[in-house]
């Protein structure tokens, strides 16, 4: 693409006069604008350049690991891997409304970030993954009351608390630019064409309290959606499709006996900017097909309902 390797020429001079000899720390949350960002500024400035990848616990099946390799190995782009499942688990003990997830997962985040950037040395600069459309939205003061329906939480207020300046190189782009200069800078198909993924992961994909049981479920479950949805040929159509634990049991029966097991509902949409949501019309026969993979392979799941709600009134995610 002609127009992304130009931009990717001029990004990559404007990060050096930018940034100068400091050094830059970038988190990744194993998004595609984190990720294109890091490779940018790995372009520009090489081994000065940092990434602190904060496990929150609450990722998809492989998608740690996935991130490591993709950077650390293949992009050999130095990366501290924050593995601190167990803290944000145990601060989320007994936490069941959605924004006081967000508050909480959001919170340690920020600590953890801090504590492996500081760890650092001589940073300058934070690096993000910052869009054109989150440039307006943050500008548009329209005078009336916003009502915000969930608060998003990223590395708000680090800056300040570390003295960095920013590095924000894809602020003049759309999502869908974003995707053709990964893409121009070497980024795997299977990265760059991912469906979003919300910062606090699969917390608010499990309504009500939040175990490591429940976790474990509901990563296997979703992971058995997704392939399906691969083989299908599906997955490029859809702008997002996740599977959400609900926190209700249901009776049914098994062999001989009854089960009485977590009821899992399947969400997909199509949508061009997350604002608004039409809910995928799939086949009967694929839901048939994924209900009956899911309920025979993993345990703990009996029954799974296909969430036909779209936005509004609904939200994308379930909390
Ligand atoms: P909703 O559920 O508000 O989602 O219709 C719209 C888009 O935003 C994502 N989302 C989040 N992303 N932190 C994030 O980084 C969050 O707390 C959060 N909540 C929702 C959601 O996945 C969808 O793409």
């Amino acid at each position: 693409d002609w127009t992304m390797a130009a931009y990717r020429d001029e990004a990559v001079a404007a990060i050096r006069a930018k940034v100068g000899d400091a050094r830059v720390v970038c988190g990744l949350s194993g998004g595609v604008d984190s990720a294109v960002t890091a490779v940018l500024v790995h372009e520009a400035i090489g081994e000065r350049l940092t990434c602190v990848f904060v496990d929150t616990g609450m990722m998809r099946e492989g998608e740690a690991d996935e991130v490591v390799g993709l950077f650390r190995d293949h992009h050999n782009i130095p990366l501290i891997h924050a593995d601190e499942g167990p803290r944000f688990l145990a601060a989320l003990d007994g936490v069941t409304d959605p924004e006081q997830k967000r508050k909480t997962i959001g919170k340690i985040f920020i600590d953890v970030f801090q504590e492996h950037a500081e760890s650092i040395g001589k940073v300058k600069f934070l690096a993000q993954g910052t869009l054109y459309p989150d440039v307006i939205e943050s500008v548009s003061v329209t005078g009336g009351p916003s009502v915000t329906i969930k608060s998003h939480h990223n590395v708000g207020g680090l800056p300040e608390r570390m003295n960095l300046g920013l590095v924000e190189p894809l602020r003049a782009l759309f999502k869908d630019e974003v995707r053709a200069l990964g893409r121009e800078l070497g980024l795997p198909e299977r990265f760059v064409g991912r469906h979003p993924f919300p910062g606090p992961g699969l917390a608010i994909r499990c309504p009500g309290e939040i175990t490591a049981e429940k976790l474990a479920i509901l990563r296997r479950a979703d992971a058995v959606y997704l392939e399906e949805i691969r083989n299908a040929g599906l997955y490029d159509e859809i702008w997002q499709a996740f599977a959400a634990l609900l926190p209700v049991r249901s009776v049914g029966v098994m062999g001989d006996g009854r089960s009485y097991d977590y009821v899992l509902a399947l969400r997909a949409v199509t949508s061009v900017d997350g604002m608004t949501a039409d809910y995928y019309p799939f086949e009967h026969d694929f839901l048939g097909r994924v209900a009956g993979r899911i309920i025979n392979e993993v345990r703990g799941v009996n029954r799974v309902v296909y969430d036909v709600t779209s936005k509004p009134p609904g939200t994308i995610e379930w909390e």
